[in-house]
C-alpha cells in the first residue's frame, strides 16, 4: 500500500500569544511563506500525494483558503478536524478512515527540516516495510522534547520532556509508522497532562524491536518555531539561505512541478497569482 501523509496543525499556540490569539501558529510566516508550506514540502519530497491536514475546527477555513484541495500542487488534501488538542497520537485515531490500513508519514505542522539528502532519507524510511522510523537530532536543550535513551548505539527508550535527559537526541516531529498505528493509538490512555502521547505510541513499536531510530546528522537543520525568538530565527535562516543560493526551500509548487505532478500551464497559473513577489519570480525562472 502507498504511504499516506498527515500534517498535524491543530493546537492552541499559547506559547506564541498574543500572535496566535488571532491566527493559527502554522499559518504564521517563516520569511516568505506560511509555516505549513515547509512540512507540506517534506511530505511531497517523500513522494506522498495523499495528505490529511488536521486543524482545529475554527482555524480550518483559513487553511482551506490557503491550500484548497491541493490540486495546485498535484496532491489530494483531506481535511480533518481535531476539536481539542488531546495529543499527537490522537492524529492516528482521527485519520483512521483516511489511512484505511495504509502506512503513514506524519509531520508536525510547525517542524522545519532542511538538509542535503533529505529526499533520500525520507524515501528509505518509506521503504521499510514493517514497524516505524523516527529521526533523532542532537539539540542543546533536549529537556524540551521527546528524548531517546541509548544503550551503546541501540535505542532502548523514549522519554517525553524528561527532567534529566538520557541523551542529547530529541525525537523530531516526523514519524513513519505502519498501518497498525491507528489501532495502537486507540489503546493508549491519556497521560497526566491529558494527552495521547506520541512517545507512548512509539514505545509500543520499540518494545517489539520494530522502531528504527535514525540519527539525523549535523548536516541537517531541524528548526524550532515554538517561541517568538526561535520563530524569528527560523525566518532569518530561510531568508539567509534563499537570498544566498537563489533557491527556494519549502516551495510546494517547485516540488510538484519537478515531480511532474503539475504541468507548465498549472505552474504558470501560480506565477500569475504571485506576479508581485520574489516567490513568483522564482517560479518564473523555473519555466525559463
Ligand atoms: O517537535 C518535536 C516534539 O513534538 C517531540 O520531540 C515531542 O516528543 C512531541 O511530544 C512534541 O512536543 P511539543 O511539546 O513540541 O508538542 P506540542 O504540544 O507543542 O505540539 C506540537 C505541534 O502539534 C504544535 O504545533 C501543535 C500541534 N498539536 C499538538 C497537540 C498536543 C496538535 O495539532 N494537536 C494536539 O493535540
Amino acid at each position: 500500500m502507498k504511504t499516506k501523509g498527515i500534517i498535524l496543525a491543530g493546537g492552541t499556540g499559547t506559547r506564541l500569544y498574543p500572535i496566535t490569539l488571532g491566527v493559527s501558529k502554522q499559518l504564521l510566516p517563516i520569511f516568505d511563506k506560511p509555516m505549513i508550506f515547509y512540512p507540506l514540502s517534506v511530505l511531497m519530497l517523500a513522494g506522498i500525494r495523499e495528505i490529511a491536514i488536521i486543524t482545529t475546527p475554527q482555524d480550518q477555513p483559513q487553511f482551506q483558503r490557503l491550500l484548497g484541495d491541493g490540486r495546485q500542487f498535484g496532491i489530494e488534501i483531506t481535511w480533518v478536524e481535531q476539536p481539542a488538542p488531546e495529543g499527537l497520537a490522537q492524529a492516528y485515531v482521527l485519520c483512521e478512515d483516511f489511512l484505511d490500513g495504509a502506512p503513514s508519514a506524519m509531520i508536525l505542522g510547525d517542524n522545519l527540516f532542511f538538509g542535503h539528502g533529505l529526499p533520500e532519507l525520507l524515501k528509505s524510511a518509506i521503504q521499510r516495510q514493517r514497524g516505524g522510523t523516527i529521526f533523532a537530532y542532537r539539540v542543546a536543550d533536549p529537556e524540551r522534547y521527546g528524548v531517546v535513551r541509548f544503550e551503546g548505539n541501540r535505542a532502548t527508550g523514549l522519554v517525553e520532556k524528561p527532567q534529566v535527559a538520557p541523551s542529547r537526541y530529541a525525537v523530531t516531529g516526523l514519524y513513519f509508522l505502519d498501518g497498525d498505528a491507528p489501532a495502537r493509538a486507540r489503546n493508549i490512555r491519556p497521560s497526566a497532562r491529558g494527552e495521547l502521547e506520541i512517545t507512548e505510541l512509539l514505545e509500543t513499536y520499540l518494545a517489539e524491536d520494530a522502531l528504527d531510530v535514525q540519527i539525523m546528522g549535523r548536516g541537517f537543520a531541524w528548526l524550532d518555531t515554538g517561541a517568538h525568538a526561535s520563530l524569528l530565527d527560523a525566518g532569518n535562516f530561510v531568508r539567509t539561505l534563499t537570498e544566498r543560493q537563489g533557491l527556494q526551500t519549502g516551495c510546494p509548487e517547485e516540488i510538484a512541478w519537478q515531480q511532474g505532478w503539475i504541468d507548465d500551464a498549472q505552474l504558470a497559473e501560480r506565477i500569475r497569482l504571485f506576479s508581485r513577489t520574489a516567490y513568483g519570480d522564482y517560479l518564473r525562472q523555473l519555466l525559463e
